[in-house]
């Protein structure tokens, strides 16, 4: 599925809308893999699901610390939303340090995680692969598969 949005306001709505659109896997975590280039919008978006989820706190970028786990509010369909920023790692590095497959284990974990190309060869099958692109006006293709 594709989408085009021309605001940001628009692409809000639209990661509201996917928030809730998903369903919960039960015997490990959701992971959904974010890809685009700088600036497409992969933190934006992991924002917008997070405030939809009611995280109340401020999302920003993990690019530094790697990884940030938000708790959701009792009642969703998940416990943790968790944010992974892969870019500064080097092609072919693991997600072990960050926990990932202990965090795999658990479903009641959402993650969402930026630069999957990084750790692809270490990664388990997304449950959802989205990607961003950027057309030269600022609108954004948001592409679901
Ligand atoms: N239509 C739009 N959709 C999404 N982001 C937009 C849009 N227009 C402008 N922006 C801006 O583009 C930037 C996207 O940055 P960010 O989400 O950090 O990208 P990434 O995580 O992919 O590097 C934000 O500063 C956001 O405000
Ligand atoms: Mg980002």
């Amino acid at each position: 599925m594709e989408k085009v949005v021309q605001t940001l306001a628009e692409f809000e709505a639209e990661a509201a809308r996917f928030a809730g659109s998903f369903v919960r896997h039960k015997e490990v975590a959701t992971l959904i893999t974010l890809s685009g280039e700088l600036g497409a919008g992969k933190t934006s978006f992991t924002r917008s699901v997070a405030k939809a989820l009611g995280v109340e706190e401020t999302v920003t970028s993990p690019t530094f610390v790697l990884e940030k786990i938000y708790l959701l509010p009792p009642g969703k369909n998940f416990k943790r939303l968790i944010h992974i920023d892969a870019y500064r790692l080097e092609k072919g590095s693991t997600l072990a340090p960050l926990g990932f497959d202990e965090l795999m284990q658990d479903a009641g974990n959402l993650i969402l995680l930026e630069w999957p190309e990084r750790v692809d060869e270490v990664l388990p099958a997304p449950a959802k692969k989205i990607s961003f692109l950027v057309s030269p006006n600022g609108a954004r293709t948001i592409s679901y598969d």
